[in-house]
């Protein structure tokens, strides 16, 4: 079984379902809310355990009823959580989503998640040194991304930098990441506003822009690729970029190519977005494979 190492984000999604979703200055009514749990680093965590591979999270919770709840959750999806913390006087992180008009918005408070610092990923080196890749996503700090990119190259392990939510990253921890998967948006604010197919040129199979229902795109090295996502009836978007980096993560480990790994991952998320909840609709290996035969 291979093994996967998530350092991140873990979270308690407040999801408002909204006809409208309100401008600056405006009340609306809304139709329901929703808690459930989430968090960038915990959903590619639960998404990537679901599809067979052995996965630890090293994160932290706040010492409170939703960091009880998060906890649980992962234990529930088979996530190892030894170096899940709960943070003594912290408030769990929460994520406040609106679902509106076919889409959401959200908006990130880290709380726990701020004290995911690198002395607190080096109580995991163990963990780190036994995986055969790692996740990192920008849900916590910025010095932990660098610290960890640097360990990665150090220990000579494959590191998945998910760039999100966006923010300015330095060409050093582009160069230790092994794969980046920015979306479009982020990737206006990674290469600020740079050509695509130029950036992609100079990252072969290490950057990957995920471009929504028009699929992935990448550079193999002699020519740039899209592979086509999948078209589904969508309830809830929240969580399919987690399902995807996961997916993608399991599948390189396997030792798949670059093309049967985007299949996947593509598949994978088309398959999160049919039921609502970042986490509701991640599928299992099972569910993926199927669904190529329908
Ligand atoms: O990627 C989706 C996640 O982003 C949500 O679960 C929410 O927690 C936000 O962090």
């Amino acid at each position: 079984m291979i093994k996967i190492a998530v350092v991140g984000s873990s979270s308690m999604d407040l999801v408002v379902t909204s006809p409208k979703r309100p401008i600056a200055g405006e009340t609306v009514l809304g139709d329901s809310f929703v808690t459930v749990p989430g968090g960038k680093g915990a959903n590619q965590a639960v998404a990537a355990a679901r599809l067979g591979a052995e996965v630890t999270m090293v994160g932290c919770v706040g010492d409170d009823f939703y960091g009880e709840i998060i906890l649980e959750n992962l234990k529930n999806n088979g996530v190892f959580t030894n170096f899940v913390e709960p943070v003594a006087g912290e408030a769990s992180g929460t994520a406040h989503i609106t679902l509106s008009e076919g889409d959401n918005s959200i908006i990130v408070v880290k709380g726990a998640n701020d004290s995911i610092t690198p002395d607190y990923v080096k109580k995991a080196m163990k963990i780190i040194e036994g995986s055969d890749i790692v996740l990192v996503q920008q849900e916590i700090p910025e010095e932990t991304v660098e610290f960890l990119a640097e360990l990665c190259e150090k220990l000579q392990k494959k590191l998945l930098l998910n760039p999100a939510p966006a923010r300015e990253i330095s060409e050093l921890v582009i160069q230790r990441s092994s794969f980046i998967t920015p979306n479009e948006h982020e990737f206006d604010i990674l290469f600020k506003g740079r050509d695509r197919s130029e950036v992609l040129a100079e990252y072969p199979n290490k950057l990957f822009i995920t471009e929504g229902k028009d699929g992935v795109r990448y550079f193999n090295g002699e020519q740039e690729r899209v592979v086509p996502s999948f078209v589904v009836e969508a309830v809830d978007t929240t969580g399919a970029g987690d399902t995807f980096n996961a997916a993608f993560a399991v599948a390189v480990a396997e030792g798949k190519g670059f093309e049967e790994c985007l299949l996947f991952a593509n598949r994978a998320a088309s398959i999160s977005v049919t039921k609502f909840g970042a986490q509701g609709g991640m599928p299992t290996r099972e569910e993926v494979e199927g669904s190529f035969n329908s």
